[in-house]
């Protein structure tokens, strides 16, 4: 019966390359296992064959599907696999930056490399050729909502078009505009959460964008009974640039500045 019990699936992979080393043909993950108990040599079995496939047998009595090999590996160390020198982040997110043109027409753009950077400062990476650019050099103001899983269609729609070829966008995503009353910027009713800014300044060499945050404006439809943000309600986006995947942020699973606790008190 196939079987795998490689502690990870990056020594499994391992096991993979050794495994076509002694094969012509490719195999299966899912048919042959890897790693022993010290992780020093990898261990990669065969369930249904008699001998190893160079025709040798290997390993003690009764564990004759065994090949070892010293591959290097050192107790607890895995193999990684290099990406490059390229914007890849967990998580990254789902801005979506409104301003107004010169008549009052509203427009939205998708952004995802961005954060904040000082406690009332935001910066993002816009390029210099977007209409939203052009707009906020004019207006000094743009809001930042996070997208939401709700409206994932109308949140990469203003990521594919630009203001201007479509100088309606806004409208053909769905969105309605309320002027914001800190800047002069349009707030987006369907997404409940934005930072509202002020600019700060844009290089258009390094297309570093900086703004101050005046205010933070949520929905009260996110709220929970305790005037909190949910995020459950809000399910705020976020974007997988390995994939270029859509994701919402999932359960809780630790409370921040205070889980790492635990380990202080250890000697
Ligand atoms: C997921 C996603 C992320 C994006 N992130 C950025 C970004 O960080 N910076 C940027 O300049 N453009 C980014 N874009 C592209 C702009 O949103 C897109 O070019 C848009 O049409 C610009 O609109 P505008 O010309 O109306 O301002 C992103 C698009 C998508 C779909």
């Amino acid at each position: 019966m196939p079987f795998v019990t490689g502690r990870r699936a990056n020594i499994c992979k391992m096991g993979k390359i050794i495994c076509e080393m002694f094969t012509s043909d490719r195999l299966n993950l899912s048919n042959f296992v890897t790693v022993d108990e010290s992780c020093s040599r990898t261990a990669v079995f065969f369930p249904w064959e008699k001998r190893c496939p160079d025709g040798k047998r290997s390993g003690k009595e009764g564990r004759d599907h065994r090949v070892f090999m010293n591959n290097g590996l050192q107790k607890g160390k895995v193999m990684r696999k290099d990406f490059g020198a390229k914007p890849l982040t967990y998580p990254q997110p789902v801005f979506i930056i409104a301003t107004y043109d010169e008549e009052g027409t509203p427009d939205a753009m998708n952004a995802a490399w961005g954060g904040i950077s000082e406690m009332n400062e935001i910066s993002l990476c816009l390029s210099a050729g977007h209409k939203t650019v052009k707009n906020l050099l004019k207006r000094k103001a743009f809001t930042v909502s996070m997208a939401e899983a709700g409206k994932v269609v109308a949140c990469d729609y203003v990521g594919l078009v630009s203001g201007n070829q479509v100088p309606d966008k806004f409208a053909r995503a769905g969105f309605h505009a309320v002027k914001s009353a800190f800047v002069d910027a349009p707030l987006i009713e369907e997404l409940s959460v934005a930072v509202e800014c002020r600019l700060i300044d844009y290089n258009p060499e390094s297309c570093i964008l900086r703004g101050e945050i005046v205010n933070v404006s949520v929905d009260e439809r996110v709220l929970d009974d305790n005037g909190k943000v949910d995020a459950a309600k809000v399910a705020p986006l976020v974007f997988d640039p390995f994939n270029n995947d859509y994701l919402v942020v999932g359960a809780k699973v630790g409370k921040a500045f205070s889980d790492g606790k635990q380990l202080k008190t250890q000697k």
